[in-house]
């Protein structure tokens, strides 16, 4: 069943898995409230539901989703959850603050026979569920798409990226390298000078999220002063919060996955998450 946020992903998992889509009935009342309904009778079905959580809307309807399919009686339900919404906040940071990947699993959990989630920020926030959890990765779609780019090297803007450049660099067979990043705030990053010989060079910046773009921004203006030829900026969950669209004006190209389905959605997780769900991975 397709939640209102992945309609699209959800035909293309769909048809992979050779099963019926049901989208969900979703309206919201005239106080912004949400009104949610299994149009169908899945009594005794295993069902698998696909709603992805952001913006933050979108998780309260996967709650009101998997509330409505218990009740249904369906057999079995497999909660995918393409953009995991608060895995960055994965630690208590600060006294006093909530774990709050910790809160959304332990809320998705009272309603899923099993979660499947995709590159999550750390992979520690997959501990929180007590119900089978799963990530599935989709640098390699997001390889899949690069490939045909004419690219010459893969960049993560920061340390904690470093594993995902590895990985797209070697599914595409070329060099791959990483920056060092700070983040000061929300919306500030600073990113260390290094030399990367990209003079004329076509270079994929590759991150799981881009929310404001200020980390892909920050690494841009290190490839540009190095003479770097073309800049594409790539991410699994394309977020684009406000004024992120001005801050990626560096890159002649910016691509994301359908884990968050906008105009930037050139590859699908699609193939990915059929692998885990018909258990071939
Ligand atoms: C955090 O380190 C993540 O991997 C991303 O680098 C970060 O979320 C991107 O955020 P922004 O686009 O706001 O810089």
């Amino acid at each position: 069943m397709a939640g209102s946020a992945s309609v699209h992903l959800s035909q293309r998992l769909a048809e992979r898995l050779s099963v019926d889509l049901i989208e969900a009935e979703v309206r919201s009342f005239a106080d912004g409230e949400l009104y949610v309904r299994v149009p169908e009778n899945l009594e005794g079905e295993d069902v698998i539901l696909v709603q992805t959580t952001y913006p933050n809307e979108m998780l309260l309807e996967l709650f009101l989703l998997q509330d409505a399919l218990t009740d249904s009686g369906a057999a079995s339900l497999t909660v995918v959850m393409p953009y995991f919404a608060y895995g960055r906040q994965d630690r208590r940071f600060q006294k006093g603050e909530a774990i709050s990947s910790r809160a959304v699993a332990r809320r998705v959990e009272i309603a899923a026979s099993r979660v499947i989630t995709v590159d999550v920020h750390n992979k520690r926030v997959m501990d929180y569920f007590n119900v089978p959890a799963t990530e599935v990765s989709g640098m390699p779609a997001l390889a899949r798409y690069l490939e045909n780019q004419g690219v010459d090297m893969v960049l993560a803007p920061d340390e904690n990226a470093a594993r995902w450049a590895k990985l797209v660099g070697e599914l595409m067979k070329i060099s791959w390298d990483y920056l060092k990043k700070q983040r000061i705030d929300s919306w500030t990053v600073e990113t260390e000078e290094k030399p990367l010989e990209v003079g004329g060079l076509k270079v994929a910046v590759v991150d799981d999220v881009i929310s404001t773009g200020g980390t892909m921004a920050s690494a841009a203006k290190i490839l540009r002063d190095q003479g770097a030829k073309d800049l594409v900026a790539g991410c699994v969950h394309g977020l684009f919060v406000k004024g992120a669209k001005d801050r990626l004006k560096a890159f002649d190209e910016v691509v994301c996955t359908d884990t968050v389905y906008n105009a930037h959605s050139r590859a699908s997780v699609a193939h990915e998450l059929a692998q885990e769900l018909s258990g071939l991975t």
